[in-house]
């Protein structure tokens, strides 16, 4: 049985204040979530006061990236160090947006995958092809690639607490969320690519949360399907309601 898990990215949002704020009423306005992992990625300026604040709660913290070396000259890069110093359990990496904007890549995500992992945080590790990579037939190639070089020379210990996202670009911020059934199309491939890398019984093991429009109204028919472990939120985890009632859908 794998324990859902539902993941707000904040992206470039929210001041620690502001942050504090949200943590507290999403505590306060669901108190027993249930067999539910709860995680929210704040910016790095606000980790520590989020971590703090949710110490004694079931809300995890996750960073939005990190860096692979663990100390040196890279001006302006947060080590996996310093993120798990700071507070965070998790790590969100190779999201789209980085993908796009920051030059990552396969090879920058599996060195940061490895790093998170040699470091005491669990990779929630992004894959999802564009429109132009869908409407070309290329989805399956597409994640092959992502997910086969990005993880690649993980051992049996890591995989076993690997997280994967499968964020169709399109659907990121678009209100254009993927239908449950092509969602849980990739999902299925992504596990399939996950028995071949893994093993049948880690593969089992491993969470596939979907991403990309996830909202109060659609999260809970996505989360029916049998290979979507969960949601990695952005826009509405940024409204306590919304990503309340979200939680929600994961726990019924
Ligand atoms: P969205 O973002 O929910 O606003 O589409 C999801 C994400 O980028 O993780």
């Amino acid at each position: 049985m794998r324990i859902p898990m539902i993941a707000g990215n904040w992206k470039m949002n929210l001041t620690i204040g502001a942050g504090l704020e949200l943590v507290k009423s999403i505590h306060y306005s669901h108190r027993h979530p249930g067999e539910v992992d709860v995680v929210v990625a704040p910016p790095f300026t606000a980790i520590h006061s989020i971590a703090e604040a949710v110490k004694d709660s079931y809300i995890s913290v996750a960073a939005q990236n990190i860096h692979w070396e663990t100390s040196g000259a890279f001006t302006g890069e947060i080590s996996p160090v310093f993120a798990k110093d700071a507070g965070a359990e998790y790590v969100i990496i190779g999201h789209s947006e980085r993908r796009q904007y920051f030059a990552e890549t396969n090879e920058t995500v599996n060195k940061k995958t490895k790093a998170a992992f040699a470091h005491g945080l669990t990779p929630i590790v992004c894959v999802g092809e564009t429109l132009a990579e869908r409407e070309a037939g290329r989805v399956e190639e597409v994640i092959n690639t992502q997910v086969t070089q990005g993880l690649t020379g993980l051992s049996a210990t890591n995989f076993e607490k690997l997280i994967i996202a499968y964020e169709p670009v399109w659907a990121i911020g678009t209100g254009k969320t993927a239908t449950g059934q092509q969602a849980e199309d990739v999902h299925t491939f992504i596990r399939e690519l996950l028995v071949k890398l893994a093993g049948p019984e880690i593969a089992q093991k491993i969470r596939i949360l979907y991403g990309g429009s996830v909202n109060a109204k659609n999260a809970k028919e996505l989360l029916s399907f049998p290979n979507i472990d969960g949601a990695l939120v952005g826009g509405a985890s940024l409204k306590a309601p919304d990503f309340v009632e979200i939680i929600k859908g994961a726990t019924a």
